[in-house]
């Protein structure tokens, strides 16, 4: 297992950290600074989780310097017109003179009410990231992309001048997702895992593979999932938990064989138990993510 993924920007990234979606802000800023407490380098948030300021808060709480800590958040889709005062207002929220990755959460621009902005276009938006990557060294680090197929990466890699140093998506055993992991890492393009657990009440966690392979290495199955990820070229994992035993536990990573992984990967086949949404292809007839 790697502890760390080096980005395209030569950057460390740690392989795991914090996942903070549906972490509300009464609860997440205590996981914020459990996690840094016990061990945790890396916290990921975004603008649309309405929770920046609290994660700001849980960082200051656990007296871990900022300079040691890998933090992302994610332009928000109403905000595609205007990157740059959203990158502010995030700034702000987390109280921070910088990110070390900023990603455009959906390759989707939104208008504030929440339907399909279809006079923007997400390349136009990515342009302006990288305008403000290269006027503000000092404020970005990095940027990417999350929830972005293979399809739409072609469209983007055709224009960049960027290329983005992450793309952040959906990976468990129900969504392996292992052509287009496999295709980022061939352009120099890191993966992030969210869900790697397969998000609220998972069946994952009771699966009896998983229990196997817990059993087999003495861990809990939320470990051999994290450990996945973890197990992947290129990839880092952002397991999220509220709750301080399980941000704990969530550390412990283990060495999986390349059978034991292939044994993990085939549960995509007999267990689909999560609307596999995993990356965006364009507007869908439900106004989200397609399948590829
Ligand atoms: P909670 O935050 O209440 O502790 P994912 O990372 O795939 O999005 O999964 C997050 C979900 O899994 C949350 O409901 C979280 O609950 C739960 N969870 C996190 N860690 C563990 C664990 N070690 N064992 C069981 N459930 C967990």
């Amino acid at each position: 297992i790697h502890k760390s993924v080096k980005l395209n920007t030569g950057a460390e990234m740690p392989v795991f950290g914090l996942g903070t979606w549906k972490s509300q802000p009464g609860a997440v800023e205590k996981a914020v600074e459990v996690a840094l407490k016990a061990g945790y380098r890396h916290v990921d948030t975004a603008a649309a989780y309405a929770n920046e300021r609290e994660v700001g808060l849980g960082i200051k709480a656990s007296g871990v310097p900022r300079e040691e800590i890998f933090l992302t958040t994610k332009l928000n889709n109403p905000d595609q017109r205007n990157p740059e005062a959203a990158l502010e207002a995030s700034l702000k929220a987390l109280d921070t003179p910088y990110l070390d990755l900023w990603l455009m959460h959906w390759p989707a621009p939104m208008t504030t009410d929440g339907k399909a902005d279809k006079g923007h276009n997400w390349l136009d938006t990515w342009k302006s990231m990288e305008k403000l990557y290269q006027a503000h060294p000092d404020k970005l680090r990095a940027i990417g992309v999350s929830n972005v197929s293979k399809k739409f990466l072609d469209e983007l890699l055709a224009i960049a001048e960027v290329v983005p140093a992450v793309n952040q998506i959906e990976l468990h055993p129900s969504c392996n997702q292992q052509e287009l992991v496999e295709f980022c890492v061939s352009k120099g393009i890191s993966v992030t895992a969210y869900s790697p657990l397969g998000s609220d009440a998972s069946p994952l966690l009771t699966n009896p593979t998983v229990e196997k392979l817990a059993q087999r290495h003495g861990v809990s199955p939320a470990n051999i999932l994290v450990s996945l990820q973890a197990n992947r070229p290129g990839v880092t994992v952002l397991p999220k938990s509220v709750t301080p035993e399980r941000i704990v536990n969530n550390m412990r990573l283990v060495d999986l064989t390349e059978e034991e992984v292939q044994e993990l990967f085939a549960i995509e086949k007999t267990a689909h138990f999560r609307a596999c949404h995993p990356a965006w292809t364009g507007w869908g007839s439900i106004g989200f993510a397609d399948c590829e």
